[in-house]
């Protein structure tokens, strides 16, 4: 019976007995999966690393992954304190400025937004992530590769990467390539107000073109920006081509500190996904609260069998009562 098939049978057994969670190990992780009592359609709630929206309750937070060594300390930069770069990047890369305040104002992670309950969210987000990030991965699968997909469109992925990106780039410790890996609807650039450029889809059908030629640099010293590039039918194939093979390894070992996120398209309704998740040393799937059903939750999960360290996060949560109380009790 796959994982999938007794998490199901369980979900019954626990619906007959009682409304209790039904906690499932899945690559050594426990995934819970918990009838929605108000949804008209039950969803798959899942406790790992987690984000709400700013203006609501934050959910209640349960790091699962056993805790696996790392060689570099990680640090969080206190808000507004300058974050010096270990790795610099090429001096020809072109720069970009992200408009900071336009993405405070829009609920994003900044170094200048202080401490606010999504800052907090995304530091609980990163940091069993980062942990696994420097650990040894599977071969081909580097654990400092992290994907960030969900089931089905408008989730939260690219909100996700974005902040999440954000959040690490504010370690000491770390840089961030944030990939716009969504290729057929690319959208980290234009979240970001900035025009569309040539990226990942480029370098993959031009071998003429490196890295650093379509990389951005960002006036936050610590994060580049690899755009999605140039739309093509032939995305699947590329991503799926030894060229993005060895371009992912390229990217995840040139430098010893950075982390790589991808922006991924929908698990169920392209390929794509199901491709770049083949490279990926870390996959943290977005389930939308109160909209996601568990049957979308599980297809997208047996999507994902073979891959190791699958996180998932429940986003834009709303009501969970008791979690002012721990959020005061860490920080007030
Ligand atoms: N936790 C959150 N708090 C507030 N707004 C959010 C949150 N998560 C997502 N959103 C908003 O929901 C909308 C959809 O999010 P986003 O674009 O990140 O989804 P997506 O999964 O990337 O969609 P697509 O599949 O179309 O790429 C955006 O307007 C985004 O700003
Ligand atoms: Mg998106």
């Amino acid at each position: 019976m796959s994982i999938i098939e007794k998490a199901a049978s369980r979900i019954d057994q626990a619906r007959e007995a009682a409304p209790a969670p039904v906690v499932v190990e899945h690559d050594g992780q426990k995934i819970v999966l918990e009838p929605q009592a108000q949804a008209a359609a039950p969803v798959a709630r899942v406790e790992a690393p987690h984000v709400a929206t700013p203006a609501v309750a934050t959910p209640r937070v349960e790091a699962h992954r056993a805790e696996a060594p790392r060689p570099a300390a990680t640090r969080v930069a206190a808000p507004g304190v300058a974050t010096p770069r270990k790795t610099a990047p090429k001096p020809g890369v072109p720069k970009v400025d992200l408009d900071l305040v336009r993405m405070r104002d829009a609920g994003m992670v900044t170094a200048a937004s202080g401490r606010t309950s999504l800052l907090e969210d995304f530091r609980v987000i990163k940091r069993p992530l980062l942990k696994q990030a420097f650990s040894e991965g599977s071969p081909g699968r580097p654990n400092n590769l992290i994907m960030i997909t969900s089931s089905l469109p408008g989730e939260g992925k690219t909100y996700t990467a974005i902040n999440l990106a954000m959040s690490i780039a504010m370690e000491l410790d770390h840089t961030v390539l944030l990939v716009d890996a969504d290729v057929a609807r690319p959208s980290v650039l234009r979240t970001l107000g900035l025009p569309a450029q040539r990226g990942l889809m480029d370098i993959l059908v031009d071998d003429k073109l490196d890295l650093s030629d379509v990389m951005l640099r960002t006036n936050v010293d610590t994060l580049s920006i690899l755009p999605a590039g140039t739309s093509t039918p032939r995305a699947t194939e590329l991503l799926a081509s030894s060229t993005m093979s060895s371009l992912v390894n390229e990217i995840a070992s040139r430098y010893p500190d950075r982390v790589i996120i991808f922006d991924s398209p929908p698990l169920l309704l392209t390929s794509e996904s199901r491709v770049l998740a083949s490279h990926m040393g870390q996959i943290v799937m977005v389930v939308e609260a109160q909209a996601t059903t568990q049957h979308a939750v599980k297809e997208a999960l047996r999507q994902l069998e073979g891959c190791s360290n699958v996180n998932l996060i429940y986003n834009k949560a709303r009501d969970i009562p008791g979690i002012e109380e721990t959020y005061d009790y860490h920080y007030g």
